[in-house]
């Protein structure tokens, strides 16, 4: 989610001094469930954490610590749209950067929404997970209105949700658009990777 227009007025974030510094994925939820009561969002940031997890794994060949980075910057992009939605993604930004955080997760974070934050996705990792923000929350209210929800769900009947402009309105297609141009995959191959991985995220 990332419908504020908050323009950040920065494109460096965190400190290169802090490389390769994460956090455990328990401190990782803990953030998260300190900052976010809602369910529904908490599942949300687990949905896109278990994409960018599995795609590092799977597509980029990542070792385990740079899985762990994406898998961290997929769970705490939304982090603090619950608490702070006037400054959404400034705060976790800020909080990352005190808690000295590789930059790296940082950067991805803050380019989860080039229209919105003001930052343009980068590595494969920022461009990952601007892709999958939207799509995911897109695919998982289309599994929701289903009597077998993600079961037996294909790529053909989302294609269709899509082009259904009043299903789930407020997901901007052309953001789904202009973050599939951004990479090498399809719309069709990207959706059905979001099938294949999220359908049993808790
Ligand atoms: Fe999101």
């Amino acid at each position: 989610m990332s419908e504020h227009n908050l323009n950040l007025g920065r494109t460096q974030f965190g400190d290169v001094a802090n490389d390769g510094r994460l956090m455990t994925m328990e401190d990782a939820h803990g953030l998260l469930k300190e900052w976010v009561s809602n369910e529904k969002l908490q599942l949300h940031m687990k949905q896109v954490a278990a994409l960018m997890k599995a795609w590092a794994f799977e597509k980029e060949s990542s070792d385990e610590a740079t899985s762990h980075a994406w898998e961290l910057a997929g769970l705490l992009h939304d982090a603090d749209w619950e608490k702070y939605p006037d400054t959404h993604c400034k705060m976790i930004i800020e909080e990352l950067e005190r808690r000295k955080i590789d930059p790296v997760v940082i950067h991805c974070i803050a380019s989860h929404g080039p229209k919105y934050f003001g930052v343009e996705p980068e590595s494969m990792m920022d461009k990952m997970i601007y892709v999958f923000d939207e799509l995911s929350g897109f695919i998982h209210a289309a599994s929701l209105i289903r009597p077998t929800g993600y079961e037996g769900m294909d790529v053909k009947s989302v294609l269709k949700k899509l082009k259904t402009l009043s299903f789930a309105a407020q997901v901007n297609r052309e953001d789904i658009t202009d973050a599939i141009g951004r990479i090498d995959q399809s719309l069709e191959e990207i959706i059905q990777f979001i099938l294949d991985h999220q359908k049993n995220v808790q």
